[in-house]
């Protein structure tokens, strides 16, 4: 009995080990020597600045970054704005990482036009009174020809978080006017929302044994499940029914901390964020049905958090490279530094002119792939045989922390990435700006 009992243990062991053990070596154990900075577009001193609210200090600690396109009649980009997820009350109220103490202060949404510059917060209207707003995950439908266009959000409140839905009007870009709160008891802990329609999207829930959980369970079960990547959180379709109730669906079960989520262009890939296992699962999605089909998995060089996809279809890891350093910098311990990491993945076979599957493989387990980063994704992730991986920025923290989410404007070449405990937004551009 007790020899069965040992083996038991020592398989569950050594199954553990073949998850998880990369991940909370490099991730857990080990201090990554990361730069200062480091930007792949050029010196980071005179190509990226820290855009901030200069009048009320608020456009801190965003987590969430996205484009709203307006397009003409035959959906090109006549104009595109950014929209931002941020929560200058984090450090108090934080339902993923804790702690839990005050979720009285609002967060906020802003709106960033690329074309003149001009960042301003987002009034909301019509928000249900004594309801709090916490955004994290954010999603926007193109505007067309003018329409207004639906937004959706997960909202961190008190008692549970809920996805908030407002309509945004190209004639008033900075209000949003708020239409209704989904709430479900699938909504364990909503993390991130990829639009598949105006009124359809797809969810992760990124914990099951969450923060909420009654002290001290909840701190303690939450960050076991964050270090040890159980595969117990999900994908959702959520449709929306026009009387406002909502159709569940689980789209794909069994991931380790699903965090952020995104949908390709043409609407047949959907990648996901496992940030416990610092891997991107991609899925082939079936349009009419949204069913997914496990397409393959890329490892990145970090907790991954958030995932979007660029206008060609590049997609932009941004995450945490060293889970302890994240978290003292989440508990503000004096002189923490929450490093940050982002990188660019291209499907191989989408950047390469033929080439035979043998030379595809052979060409990317070379050695030194991401070859000009102060310190190579090469270095911790074992090289993608589907798959690009080059970093866009690294920082041990100093010149920038915390990344959540990274997106590129492929028309511009201009870089944009949030810090989740970071002051203000960096911006890097494709030359250098003040020389
Ligand atoms: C979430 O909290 C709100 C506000 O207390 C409540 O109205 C709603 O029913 C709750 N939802 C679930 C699924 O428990």
């Amino acid at each position: 009995m007790f020899y069965r009992f040992v083996a038991v243990l020592t398989t569950l062991l050594a199954i553990y080990v073949y998850r998880s053990g990369r991940a909370v070596f490099y991730h857990v154990l080990t201090v990554p020597n990361l730069p200062e900075g480091y930007f792949a577009g050029g010196d980071y001193r005179d190509h990226c600045v820290v855009i901030k609210d200069e009048k009320d200090d608020r456009l801190n600690h965003c987590e969430h970054i996205i484009f709203w396109d307006h397009l003409d009649e035959e959906d090109h980009v006549i104009n595109r704005f950014i929209l931002l997820s941020c929560d200058p009350g984090r450090r108090e109220w934080n339902t993923v990482m804790g702690p839990m103490n005050d979720p009285d202060p609002f967060g906020d949404l802003w709106i960033y036009s690329t074309e003149t510059g001009s960042l301003s917060p987002v009034a909301l209207t019509n928000y249900p009174e004594g309801h709090d707003f916490h955004p994290i995950g954010i999603d926007v439908y193109p505007s067309k020809a003018g329409a207004p266009s639906n937004l959706f959000l997960v909202n961190q409140a008190r008692e549970n978080s809920t996805i908030e839905q407002f309509v945004l009007d190209p004639a008033q870009p900075t209000v949003a006017t708020h239409v209704r709160t989904l709430t479900s008891s699938y909504f364990v802990a909503p993390n991130s929302i990829a639009l598949t329609s105006p009124t359809s999207f797809y969810l992760t829930n990124e914990h099951l044994m969450t923060y909420r959980l009654p002290r001290p369970f909840g701190s303690i079960l939450s960050t076991i499940e964050t270090i040890g990547g159980p595969p117990l959180t999900w994908i959702a379709h959520i449709t929306v029914l026009p009387d406002g109730s909502i159709k569940h669906k689980f789209a794909a079960l069994g991931i380790a901390f699903a965090n952020g989520v995104a949908l390709s262009r043409d609407g047949l890939h959907l990648a996901v964020a496992s940030s416990s296992l610092a891997k991107v699962h991609f899925y082939r999605r079936d349009p009419s049905t949204n069913d997914l089909t496990p397409d393959r998995d890329v490892i990145v060089p970090f907790g991954a958090d958030n995932v979007m996809y660029g206008d060609d279809d590049t997609l932009i890891v941004a995450g945490h490279p060293h889970f302890p350093s994240f978290v003292a910098a989440v508990e503000n311990k004096p002189g923490a530094k929450a490093p940050s990491w982002a990188v660019s993945i291209r499907p191989i076979a989408a950047s390469e002119d033929g080439g035979s599957e043998g030379q595809k493989i052979s060409r990317s387990k070379k050695a030194g792939y991401d070859s000009r980063a102060p310190l190579s994704a090469s270095v911790i992730a074992p090289a993608s045989s589907t798959d690009e991986v080059e970093t866009i920025f690294q920082s041990d923290g100093s010149v920038y922390g915390a990344a959540s989410t990274g997106l590129i404007d492929s028309r511009t070449g201009i870089f944009y990435l949030t810090g989740l405990y970071e002051d203000g937004v960096l911006v890097c551009y494709p030359g250098p700006r003040n020389v």
